[in-house]
């Protein structure tokens, strides 16, 4: 069995891959067109963005794992219409994720994103500067699944009232109300701070607009670490200009990279990374023991981990 491996692996890691399974014959590359040229011969391939002609070009290919944990990226027609098992890395991201949201958030409502421009500028101004308090507010979670659940938790830690959505509503621990997704306008008008943590599927494309956004109260947060066509963009930078909205934190874009042109740069409410919040230098440590155990379960035949359902795009 060959597996083409498109990420930048330690020794350790393929160490770990070859005790699981010593027959495998691996392909590791970080460069895409090495990938394209290896795919004809794999019938597992392992990356975060594969490249689609490299999925087209391997009629042997019988699983791809995601190290990531959307798989909106991977879907294509060759995917989806091929008896191709398709698995995530879901379960990885959330001590990364959740401190970077958290982050996001503390930063926005102690303004030290305004701090942090004063003090390039050698000024000391505390009028600018004096922050609010995410305690005693309302944080609303848009997807209360792996990551949202993570988010519950250390919201509870400060002291927020927590309420979300989820597509199968059950009680979720810290969560005061679990509505489903048509709950959505009661979690957007009851916060103090949004956070999108919901996949990309065709039901979460475009999901906040003008309307939505005219919900959420002008003192609140918008933090998006799902992905960027979750939300209308031109509605979004309209809600931050006018202050329909008081900030975002925003990881991912409707375009990555996000051009140098955009508009979103210059905003002084948002503060904006480059699609960077579950990543930690701990990354592979956490996603190759996955890898690995779904590797030994394929190899015996069992019931792999993190299967995408591939109508549900997750
Ligand atoms: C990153 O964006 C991921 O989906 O893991």
């Amino acid at each position: 069995m060959k597996i083409l491996i498109l990420a930048n692996l330690e020794d350790r890691h393929i160490a770990q891959i070859e005790a699981v399974a010593p027959d495998v014959e691996l392909m590791v590359t970080t460069d895409r067109n090495m990938a394209i040229s290896l795919a004809p011969e794999a019938e597992v391939m392992v990356g975060w963005n594969l490249p689609r002609e490299a999925i087209a070009r391997a009629p042997n290919l019988r699983w791809i794992h995601s190290t990531a944990a959307g798989v909106d990226q991977l879907l294509f027609p060759e995917v989806l219409e091929r008896d191709i098992l398709v698995t995530t890395s879901s379960g990885i991201h959330a001590i990364p994720l959740c401190e970077h949201v958290f982050a996001m958030l503390l930063a926005l409502s102690r303004r030290l994103h305004h701090a942090i421009c004063q003090q390039i500028h050698h000024r000391w101004d505390r009028r600018g500067c004096v922050g609010g308090e995410l305690g005693g507010g309302t944080l609303g979670i848009l997807g209360l699944g792996h990551i949202g659940v993570e988010l519950a938790k250390r919201a509870a830690a400060f002291e927020m009232r927590v309420i979300g959505t989820k597509r199968t509503p059950s009680p979720v621990p810290y969560v005061e109300r679990v509505l489903p997704p048509e709950g959505l306008d009661e979690v957007l008008a009851e916060s103090d701070a949004v956070v999108i943590a919901l996949p990309l599927t065709p039901q979460t494309r475009g999901l906040i607009g003008e309307r939505e956004l005219r919900l959420m109260k002008p003192t609140a947060f918008l933090i998006n670490v799902g992905r960027g066509p979750i939300v209308q963009e031109a509605a979004l930078l309209r809600a931050l200009q006018e202050g329909w909205i008081a900030g975002a934190g925003l990881d991912v874009f409707e375009q990555e990279p996000l051009p140098p042109d955009s508009p979103f740069y210059d905003l002084e409410n948002v503060i904006l990374t480059p699609h960077v919040a579950g990543t930690s230098p701990r990354y592979m440590d956490r996603a190759i023991p996955l890898f690995c155990e779904n590797l030994a379960r394929y190899v015996r035949g069992e019931m792999l981990l993190n299967v995408v359902d591939k109508e549900r795009g997750y």
